[in-house]
């Protein structure tokens, strides 16, 4: 992907799991990357380390994507570091199983804080302060296609991850294409965080090479959609899940 080189990518959450990764495979082809956390100090400065011990470049930025004023000095802080921003990378995320009976308001609020409005902020921002020609890349999830219980919550807030990414590719215009990943299982914490290895076999089992995502597999689709050979992908939800649905 020789045409990421010194292009400016901001991914959110990327102190651990698939944005973690993101950010380094993004640093190695050239690109600057802007390093995004709300709490994981010590997660985030280790991907930094590891992006320089490998003569990349990056800066750390902290911010709650679930707060507007927050995700507007994330955006000013980029600007200011490196004068440009080529590419959103919306991966910010939480997760939480509970069947909608059981489940309770704070974690509504929660999921869909962060999910929902951490995007919406992150787009407003990207509406005018992203290039022309950039990139975005919001985060849903292949449970929007299978109807897990508990996971009722989680999959609508990625539902409207997925139907605001589409209206947001016809409105910004710019040269600037728009596009969800919907991930399948993938180890990281978000994923493996109380499941039983009975629970991690089962779901192994439910695409065709019968393992679970590696956060890899997940960045490489993301170079893909942030490179220019993507440019004519807009307005679509990507799936990376090994044929699970
Ligand atoms: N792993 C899977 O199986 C899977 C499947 C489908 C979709 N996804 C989606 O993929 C994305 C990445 O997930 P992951 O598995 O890599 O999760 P993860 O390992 O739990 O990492 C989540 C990242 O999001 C950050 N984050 C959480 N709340 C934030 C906030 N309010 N503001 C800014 N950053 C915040 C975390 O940083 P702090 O700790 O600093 O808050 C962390 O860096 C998520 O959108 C998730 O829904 C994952």
């Amino acid at each position: 992907m020789s045409n990421l080189k010194d292009k400016v990518v901001l991914i959110t959450g990327s102190s651990k799991g698939i944005g973690a990764d993101m950010a380094k495979a993004f640093a190695a082809v050239g690109a600057k990357v802007v390093i995004n956390y709300a709490s994981s100090e010590t997660a985030a400065q280790a991907v930094l380390t590891d992006i320089e011990a490998q003569g990349g470049q990056a800066v750390i930025v902290k911010a709650d994507v679930s707060k507007e004023a927050e995700v507007g000095a994330l955006f000013d802080q980029a600007l200011q570091t490196y004068g440009r921003i080529d590419v959103l990378v919306n991966n910010a995320g939480v997760f939480d199983t509970c069947a909608i009976k059981d489940s309770k308001e704070a974690e509504f609020d929660r999921q869909f804080n962060i999910n929902v409005k951490g995007t919406f902020f992150t787009l407003k921002e990207a509406a005018t302060k992203l290039a022309d020609g950039g990139s975005v890349i919001n985060f849903s999830s292949s449970t929007t296609k299978v109807m897990f219980p508990g996971y009722g919550i989680y999959s609508a807030s990625k539902a409207a991850v997925e139907q605001m990414s589409r209206v947001f590719s016809k409105e910004v215009g710019r040269g600037i294409s728009v596009n969800s990943i919907a991930p399948g299982p993938t180890n990281t914490e978000l994923f493996l965080t109380g499941k039983s290895e009975e629970t991690l076999a089962r779901l192994a089992a439910s695409n065709a090479f019968n393992r679970i995502a590696e956060p890899e597999d997940i960045t490489r689709l993301g170079l893909f959609l942030a490179s220019d050979d993507a440019k004519w992908i807009s307005g679509q939800t990507i799936a990376a899940n090994g044929a699970m649905a």
